[in-house]
């Protein structure tokens, strides 16, 4: 077999890759590990940039989401009794972002790939990666062969990709934090219109939404905590005290549909190419997700490794192939300060002394009070232009 561009992975990064390049007339083949309903199920991020939208609506794949999509024109910050609203509408003007799960995007695109005659292989076993450093890289899967001229490692954070780049070409940068979020979907009209994010001592908590009868929540947990000590009713209690904190608001509750535990981490490999093997989306780089920045930034990279790779395909000029990791962690970067900082602002550190919550809430007050500082959270919580 033969193709142009072998992609590992379909998730967000690797589908849309493939959508991308088939409007460029460029051949692809993905390759995923797992079934297709396992990765239209996997509930993620729903946070959706006004760029990632209008990727998606440009690429002929947003009408779906512009239909169900919840667009929001500013958040809530909730802490010391009060809230706080950041009003994107007032100080990044024209700019929102869309409410949309990640699954839905990922099952949009499949549809999409599918639809065009897309080749799309799920519950491939052992992709290896070949010769990236020659002119003829390949791929082998099961008892198969691909031979491409370039390969797209989209297959997240624990993909074989990255691993398959020798020791010392990559220099990996990270920050764990001591703490994970429990998250739960549940079947609850959301309490508020907009996402709450509450800093609380107790530990943050954020208000989410998926649909006008579908909820999404998340805590901040202990780095170990298992689900087993997460018994609905500790969930729901939980959630009150940290949401329940301004005059007249209650939390409604209801069935909890899914759940999960998710470590939270800072994450960067650069350069985020080797020969002729690119990096994209978490294969590369990972924000913890207070930032709601993962999905978007998958968005990101694919974008710059389409035009770099139609490029290379129409006229055989590789300028923009060899600028693509440096491209990329432009955005990469701020995206990693922007979660970093929102994450320390929100959360509770347990090695954090009296000074340090100080700090936190006057940082707190500040964002909330100076258009300056706000202006910071809500341009870069939108996305800053392509
Ligand atoms: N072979 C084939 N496929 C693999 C392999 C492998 N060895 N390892 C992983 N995969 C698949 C995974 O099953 C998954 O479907 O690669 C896909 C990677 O998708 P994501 O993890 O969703 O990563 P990405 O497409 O970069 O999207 C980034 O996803 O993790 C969230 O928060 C993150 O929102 C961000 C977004
Ligand atoms: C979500 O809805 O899943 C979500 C929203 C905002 C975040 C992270 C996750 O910062």
């Amino acid at each position: 077999m033969r193709t142009q561009v072998g992609i590992i992975g379909a998730g967000p990064a690797g589908l849309l890759l493939s959508h991308l390049l088939h409007l460029r007339g460029i051949s692809s083949v993905v390759l995923e590990r797992r079934s297709r309903e396992y990765v239209e199920r996997r509930v993620r991020a729903g946070v959706l940039e006004q760029g990632t939208v209008d990727t998606l609506v440009e690429a002929g794949v947003g009408e779906r989401m512009l239909r169900e999509g919840l667009p929001h024109h500013g958040i809530e910050l909730r802490y010391g009794g009060a809230g706080h609203r950041i009003a994107f509408e007032k100080l990044v003007p024209g700019r929102s972002i869309t409410v949309y799960g990640q699954q839905e995007v990922v099952k949009d695109l499949i549809a999409a790939r599918l639809a065009a005659g897309g080749d799309l292989r799920f519950e491939v076993e052992d992709v290896v990666v070949h010769d990236v450093d020659t002119e003829q890289p390949y791929l082998t899967f099961g008892d198969e062969r691909l031979d491409c001229d370039i390969i797209a490692g989209c297959d997240g954070f624990h993909g074989v990709s990255r691993p398959s780049i020798p020791e010392g070409v990559l220099t990996i940068y990270e920050r764990d934090y001591p703490f994970a979020w429990l998250g739960i979907l549940a079947r609850v009209a959301p309490s508020s219109e907009e996402l709450i994010y509450a800093r609380n001592e107790r530990g943050f908590a954020l208000h989410s939404m998926r649909t006008p009868a579908i909820s999404r929540f998340y805590l901040q947990v202990p780095p170990d905590a298992r689900l087993d000590d997460w018994p609905d009713e500790r969930i729901w209690s939980e959630l009150k005290a940290r949401l329940e904190t301004v005059p007249g608001f209650e939390l409604a509750t209801g069935e909890i549909l899914e759940r999960g535990i998710t470590p939270m981490r800072s994450f960067v490999a650069e350069p985020m190419q080797y020969g002729r093997l690119y990096l994209a989306g978490d294969a590369a780089h990972i924000v913890p997700p207070t930032g709601a920045k993962g999905l978007n930034l998958a968005v990101a990279d694919v974008r710059v490794l389409t035009e770099a790779l139609a490029a290379y395909f129409k006229d055989g000029t590789t300028e923009l192939l060899e600028a693509y990791s440096q491209t990329c962690l432009k955005r990469v970067w701020r995206a990693q300060h922007f979660s970093y900082w929102m994450t320390t602002l929100l959360h509770t550190f347990d090695e954090d002394d009296a000074y340090a919550r100080r700090l936190q809430l006057s940082y707190l007050d500040y964002v909330t009070s100076s258009e300056a500082a706000a202006t910071t959270l809500a341009e870069n919580y939108v996305g800053l232009p392509f």
